[in-house]
């Protein structure tokens, strides 16, 4: 009687052990010659040790095997052998039959180092390589347990709309593009407007999408098409936002531990020492007080000043955790913010930096929920009002004080990866310099 052979992915393949099995994937890497060879194989769902044994296969098949091309298409049939010892999942599989799909010539990326600009050239093929393939599996599941957080913690998901008629955070950073009427219309650089129409509706809502900013900052923090989550909460305050912050961090890093540790440690070489500290509650700061930090470090800020890069990184150098900031300038600061009861040249409003120098993760903050107050901000902030009609709604019928933040996720990744820019957290990176592929 024949075995029946089971298809497998790489993922499961700890179901089949000393099975049968047919896998379907890519060649990744080979070595090994003689009578015996040794493919590394990926099939989307992970990375095995094929050995190929040249008394097991027919001679056709090993000449196949010892010429085959990196990135080719095969499909392999053997036998799952456990060993703790196998490179990337401790299972390994003997092939008795192997069959090319598709071969694959000078493949561009190879063994060797290659530049950053050739590989984000060639973005589209260098996902495939483990750390990329790391890097956006892990992606995907700081979005999943974003998304966990705000949906088991009262927060109803609202869309935010890309297209809109008005600026969020500053003038000077919108793409513009034309609606069907020759009006101007902008990519959204923040939810947050719309959040606050929708907390009023339904108490706790959050948005999560991609957002736009035409900075033309060429900075390792910087791109001009990233994701934020954005929560806003009604009747809540500053404190009740920095508390929301310090918790919905700890419960994301923490799922994120729990599932991706070794794929952190192994693949991405990651020191988790300080990750693993994100536990609440974080050390807080006033801004006034970070100043002088930060010039008895020996960089140069005037009171008054937003922070750069560099302060930002000096300052984080101090803590073991993420550090909270409060109390901005409301100069520095967007129209919206709350200034404080008691000294109205700050605002009511946090980032929380991240540890390690990746820099602001979370900015947010409590709004300004008073119409006369808001519209001056706005005025100075040479806004049109009419473009905010529905805005200030908001605050005529039946204003109360409510609160919010965002978190970028590719800035928050690149920490939690221990990434030196963010252009590797995304997909396809769209930066000053670079929207294609
Ligand atoms: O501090 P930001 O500009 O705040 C807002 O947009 C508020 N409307 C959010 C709110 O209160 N609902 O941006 C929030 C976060 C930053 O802390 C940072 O993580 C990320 O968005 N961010 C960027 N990430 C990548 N590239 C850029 N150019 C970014 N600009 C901001
Ligand atoms: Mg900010």
């Amino acid at each position: 009687m024949t075995e029946l052979i089971t298809i497998s992915t790489i993922s499961t393949i700890s179901n089949n052990q000393l099975k049968l099995v047919t896998l379907n994937g890519w060649l990744y890497n080979k070595r090994g010659s003689g009578k015996i060879l040794f493919l590394q194989i990926r099939d989307g769902t992970g990375f095995i040790q094929a050995i190929v044994n040249q008394n097991d296969v027919s001679s056709a098949e090993f000449e196949l095997a010892k010429h085959l091309s990196q990135e080719s298409s095969i499909s392999i049939t053997g036998t799952i052998n456990k060993d703790s010892r196998a490179p990337f999942c401790g299972h390994e599989i003997w092939v008795s039959q192997i069959e090319i799909i598709s071969h694959s010539q000078d493949y561009p990326i190879a063994k060797k180092s290659h530049g950053d600009a050739f590989l984000m050239s060639n973005r589209h093929l260098w996902m495939r390589s483990i750390k990329q393939h790391s890097i956006l599996k892990i992606r995907a599941s700081l979005i999943r347990a974003i998304r966990d957080y705000f949906d088991s913690h009262g927060f109803l998901l609202i869309d935010s709309p890309i297209f809109t008629p008005n600026a969020c955070e500053g003038t000077s950073t919108l793409f513009e593009t034309e609606w069907f009427n020759g009006q101007k219309v902008y990519l959204s650089q923040s939810g947050q407007l719309y959040q606050e129409a929708a907390c009023a509706a339904f108490g706790k809502t959050y948005c999560f999408g991609p957002v736009f900013r035409a900075e033309k900052s060429k900075t390792r923090r910087h791109l001009n098409e990233f994701w934020m989550v954005e929560p806003e909460a009604a009747f809540m305050d500053l404190e009740g936002t920095i508390q929301l912050a310090e918790d919905f961090l700890c419960y994301t890093v923490e799922r994120i531990l729990n599932i991706h540790e070794k794929d952190l440690t192994n693949i991405l070489e990651r020191d988790l020492t300080i990750v693993k500290n994100t536990r609440k509650p974080f050390p807080r700061i006033l801004y006034t007080d970070a100043c002088d930090k930060i010039a008895k470090l020996g960089l140069e800020i005037k009171t008054g000043d937003d922070f750069g890069s560099p302060h930002e990184t000096e300052l984080t150098k101090q803590y073991d955790k993420p550090l909270i900031v409060t109390h901005f300038p409301s100069k520095i600061k967007a129209f919206y913010m709350k200034k404080d009861e008691f000294n109205p040249d700050f605002a009511k409003c946090m980032d929380l930096l991240s540890p390690e120098g990746y820099g602001e993760i979370i900015g947010g903050g409590q709004r300004e929920n008073n119409e006369q107050t808001l519209m001056i901000e706005m005025q100075n902030h040479g806004l049109n009002l009419k473009d905010f009609e529905w805005f200030l709604d908001l605050r005529r019928y039946g204003s109360v004080p409510h609160s919010g933040f965002g978190m970028g996720l590719e800035r928050c990744l690149a920490w939690i990866c221990g990434l030196h820019h963010v252009r590797e957290t995304i997909p396809f990176a769209r930066t000053l310099d670079r929207m294609n592929p």
